[in-house]
């Protein structure tokens, strides 16, 4: 009996020690301890320092994060520098706000592209950042600093709070630089990242969405794809390269390195590597978790956001005003909605629930293997178990009150931003006017994309379904209200709350703001809107947050001490931490996948395919004239492949995740071939369970954005900026 258990935990402790190639996202500075090696066999061709080195110019200092001024570390997006004169290119989809706030009626960029045929005809994008990180530290010492097992959970959150502060502050004390600490292995480890942020970046140029966002929403996460999803920005600072906010007087900014761009391509198997911001993962999670996740959460998710879609779409493609107005936002809610619904199909076919209670299984006997790691260890995961079971109620009502209340219907969210002129008394009077203009410039950006009328449908559908899928204890009191009173009928509430509203109706409410007196606040506080989404936030704030997070506190905890265990169990095994929004390197190989029985696909797709899909009756599917006849005389120049034809998107086994769209792809020699811009359909479950044989991460081909630039948009003075290498 003693010896099968002790055969059992040393085969316990062999399983996943070896790496598998392909799978994690890797933190440069740790790259010569634990990477390097694996790279150079699978034929990477420079030293670890070429990719990091806090001394010297290297290939870490020409990729960029996009942030947004006051959140500047949640990089939304990768970007990379291609010119001395700090030209970067990033996704279509990644430019694509910046690109629709320049667009209307007239210039509609979205639809029609736009090129700067000189740098004065860059344009200006509040907000937007890029930063480039200068180093990275290990400071798990300094945070967790005696900090024990038996510390109190709250004692030890407020312990590290404190000390993150400290560090973030000692390090941009008398520098230009900005710092940030975060959280590794759920908890174990600790990060500083030094960054040096940019902030006038300014609109190059972008394709035609009939190029940058080819195949739309029904190509999106599917590969064979055929997107030209890229755009170009300009960083620019002060005359001492320093970053500055937006002035007539910045220069374009000259970067410490930027990337060759290889007109070379790619062959199956060929080494690649991808750099860059991914923003969450969560691999390590237990099967309770998935379970919630998979089985609960995620569903009902989707049927809320199928209905928004539903809704947005029918008046998108009945106007084309709607379609520039909803456009960002329906992409927005189409993508994770279409993500999740293919993690669920991917991870029941890796049976990943069943695999992570083997794990889990495997865990709790070598967790009792000892005394002391039975103190530690033993029993953590069925613990988590219970928690998730006690959580689910919460967490489905937080699923509603988020997609179908706080985000619901757009005049709901809006009218919440009224909330404190509407609560003003006497002794506040003097905050009315700053207050006021505030909220005027608010409005009209509000209503620049606001469509009464799908919004009205909008507000109608979410408020039924919310009240149909949770039982009254989880029902803000006003949907109950409403519902008693129309009887179910929630389209007779819309129309009557959104004729007497404000805040679906811009000439009412500048009327009202043009004339505000404190004495106005009552009229904002009756309002029928205003009354629905401050029920919906009270409600929310007061009733299922903290029990949600009281919850997650505790799982929180065990996930922590769960990982760790893992990571003591298999020793041997080299570890990936979660994504962050931190840098990370990605490496894999170039190669094409069996999707299915008689399903196998190739790694690249050309401009025929373009041609194939083809289609004048479907937006997203109407190649432009030009583009068709540039296919049919072939004129391709020294963008074509060897065989002739024009390449579009490779896909390749690098495991990254939403933030890393952008990112730059390098081939062996740090050569800029591609951009990574998505991931294919049968894999995107990569971001909970990563599975080699078939999670492909889709690269727009840097020829065809070379050949797009040059031959299509006629912006081929871009080019010269360029250092191109054959
Ligand atoms: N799926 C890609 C990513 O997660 C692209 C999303 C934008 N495109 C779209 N059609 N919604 O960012
Ligand atoms: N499309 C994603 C992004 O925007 C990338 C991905 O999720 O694979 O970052």
């Amino acid at each position: 009996m003693k010896k099968l258990s002790l055969l059992l935990i040393a085969f316990i402790l062999l399983i996943g020690t070896q790496v598998k190639a392909d799978e994690g996202m890797w933190i440069p500075m740790l790259l010569k301890k634990y990477n390097i090696e694996e790279m150079q066999k699978a034929g990477f061709k420079l030293s670890a320092d070429d990719i990091y080195d806090i001394n010297k110019a290297c290939l870490k200092d020409a990729v960029i994060g996009l942030g947004r001024e006051g959140s500047p570390f949640h990089h939304f997006c990768t970007g990379e520098l291609i010119s001395d004169k700090g030209l970067i290119v990033t996704n279509h989809h990644c430019g694509y706000g910046a690109i629709q706030n320049h667009s209307t009626l007239e210039h509609d960029y979205l639809k029609d592209g736009f090129w700067a045929m000189s740098q004065e005809e860059e344009l200006v994008n509040e907000g937007i950042t890029a930063s480039f990180l200068i180093r990275m530290e290990d400071v798990t010492a300094q945070v967790l600093d005696s900090i024990t097992d038996e510390t109190k959970e709250v004692d030890r959150q407020k312990m590290i709070q404190k000390r993150i502060k400290k560090i973030q502050e000692a390090t941009e004390k008398d520098s230009d630089y900005r710092a940030s600490v975060k959280a590794y292995f759920d908890g174990n480890q600790y990060f500083l990242s030094v960054y040096e942020i940019y902030k006038d970046v300014r609109l190059v140029g972008a394709p035609p969405s009939a190029i940058g966002k080819f195949g739309g929403d029904t190509d999106n996460w599917m590969w064979p794809r055929h997107t030209g999803d890229f755009s170009m920005f300009r960083i620019y600072a002060d005359k001492d390269n320093k970053p500055a906010s937006y002035s007539k007087e910045n220069v374009p900014m000259v970067p410490k390195q930027s990337f060759k761009i290889s007109l070379k391509g790619v062959n199956e198997g060929d080494f690649t590597m991808v750099f860059g911001y991914p923003g969450t993962t969560t691999e390590y999670l237990t099967s309770h978790a998935l379970d919630l996740m998979t089985k609960v959460d995620n569903p009902h998710k989707i049927k809320i956001r199928t209905k928004k879609l539903d809704l947005m779409r029918a008046d998108m493609d009945a106007s084309p005003l709607v379609r520039i107005q909803y456009s960002a936002k329906y992409a927005g809610v189409a993508n994770s909605w279409k993500r999740w619904q293919g993690e669920i199909t991917g991870l029941k076919r890796l049976d990943a629930i069943a695999k992570k209670k083997e794990l889990e299984e495997n865990f709790e006997t070598w967790a009792n293997s000892t005394d002391d790691l039975k103190k530690k260890y033993a029993g953590i995961v069925a613990e988590m178990g219970a928690l998730y079971t006690e959580l689910a109620p919460t967490s489905l009502a937080r699923d509603y009150a988020i997609e179908a209340g706080l985000r619901g219907a757009e005049a709901v969210t809006f009218a919440y931003n009224f909330k404190k002129l509407a609560g003003l008394t006497k002794k506040d009077q003097k905050d009315i006017p700053d207050l006021l203009t505030e909220l005027k410039k608010s409005s009209a950006e509000f209503f620049k994309n606001y469509n009464n009328p799908t919004d009205k449908k909008l507000l109608a559908a979410l408020l039924k379904m919310y009240s149909e899928n949770l039982t009254d204890e989880y029902l803000p009191k006003e949907i109950i209200a409403i519902r008693d009173k129309y009887k179910g009928d929630f389209e007779a509430y819309a129309e009557k709350a959104m004729a007497k509203s404000v805040f679906a109706d811009e000439n009412k409410l500048n009327n009202l703001l043009n004339n505000y007196k404190l004495s106005s606040g009552k009229r904002l506080t009756k309002d029928p809107i205003f009354v629905l989404a401050n029920s919906i936030y009270f409600f929310y704030e007061a009733e299922i947050a903290p029990k949600y997070s009281k919850i997650l506190t505790k799982t929180t905890k065990l996930q922590r001490i769960y990982m760790a265990g893992l990571m003591q169990m298999q020793k041997d095994k080299i570890f990936y931490a979660d994504a962050n929004s931190t840098f990370r390197v990605h490496y894999g190989k170039v190669s094409g996948y069996k999707a299915r029985n008689a399903v196998t696909y190739d790694h690249y797709t050309t401009l025929e395919g373009i041609i194939e899909k083809d289609n004048p009756e479907i937006f997203d599917y109407d190649v432009p004239q030009k583009l068709k006849a540039l296919y049919q005389t072939k004129n391709y120049g020294s963008y074509a492949n060897a065989k002739g034809e024009m390449p579009v998107c490779f896909a390749a086994t690098n495991h990254t995740t939403g933030g890393n769209s952008g990112s730059p792809v390098l081939n062996a020699n740090g050569e800029l071939i591609g951009l990574n811009f998505d991931r294919a359909w049968e894999g995107v479950m990569s971001d909970l369970m990563y599975d080699a044989e078939i999670c492909r991460n889709v690269s727009l081909d840097i020829r065809y954005v070379l050949f797009i630039v040059d031959k299509f948009a006629g912006a081929g003075y871009l080019l010269d900026e360029m250092n191109l290498v054959k």
